[in-house]
């Protein structure tokens, strides 16, 4: 019997106990490449980067990546709990958004959750808000989030609770430059300082919106 034949007997006889637990059951995961994988496919520019999404903002409204035509995005995929690296690659983001001046406003970056299940728009609010005033926090369910991560290249997974303390999260730490068309442009790796992205973004943002 495959597994996915197992699974659906495990869930119907589950599920014929009780509909709220069927309606509780998380949405199946899509499958995910290897991490090597995914870092090839990203730094050499193997295959597309991005695509549609259809998410929730930490204010609770829904947004698509239509909402953005117009602008450039900053996308960074990370989570509110992370001690690693988020929080230095949003504040890089942040300043420089704010190093671009007038160009900055052209500029939206966005911060995409790996870790749907916590990081709740509510959750995303009291987080974003410490690095920018307008960065916005995206959160969905787990297939969305998995299929808008599969979109952009992005390999996350969850570290093994028996070796760490606390079970974290592992994920790519790259932050994608689409255009106003929203198409990628680039990408900056982790650590990048904010003034490199800056002087990436600027003349990129000035000829496409000569201010
Ligand atoms: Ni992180």
């Amino acid at each position: 019997m495959s597994k996915t034949l197992i699974a659906l007997a495990f869930a119907g006889g589950i599920a014929a106990g009780g509909a709220s637990w069927w309606l509780a059951a998380p949405s199946p995961e899509l499958p995910q490449r290897s991490a090597a994988e995914l870092m090839d496919v990203v730094m050499w520019n193997k295959e597309p980067i991005g695509g549609p999404f259809a998410l929730i903002d930490h204010t609770g409204k829904p947004r698509t990546d239509a909402d953005f035509r117009g602008k450039f995005l900053l996308v960074y995929f990370g989570f509110s709990y992370c001690s690693d690296v988020c929080p230095t690659d949003l504040q890089a983001i942040a300043t420089a958004v704010d190093k671009l001046g007038p160009s900055g406003d052209l500029v939206q970056p966005l911060l995409i959750t790996v870790d749907p299940e916590k990081d709740t728009p509510e959750q995303l609010k009291g987080y974003v808000g410490l690095f920018h005033p307008r960065l916005i926090g995206l959160t969905g369910d787990e297939k969305q989030i998995r299929g808008v991560a599969n979109a952009y290249k992005v390999y996350f997974a969850k570290t093994d609770p028996g070796k760490w303390a606390d079970p974290s999260i592992d994920h790519f730490g790259f932050v994608f430059l689409m255009d106003a068309a929203g198409k990628y442009v680039g990408f900056f790796p982790p650590g990048t300082p904010p003034d490199r992205m800056a002087d990436v973004i600027r003349p990129l943002v000035e000829a496409a919106h000569p201010l």
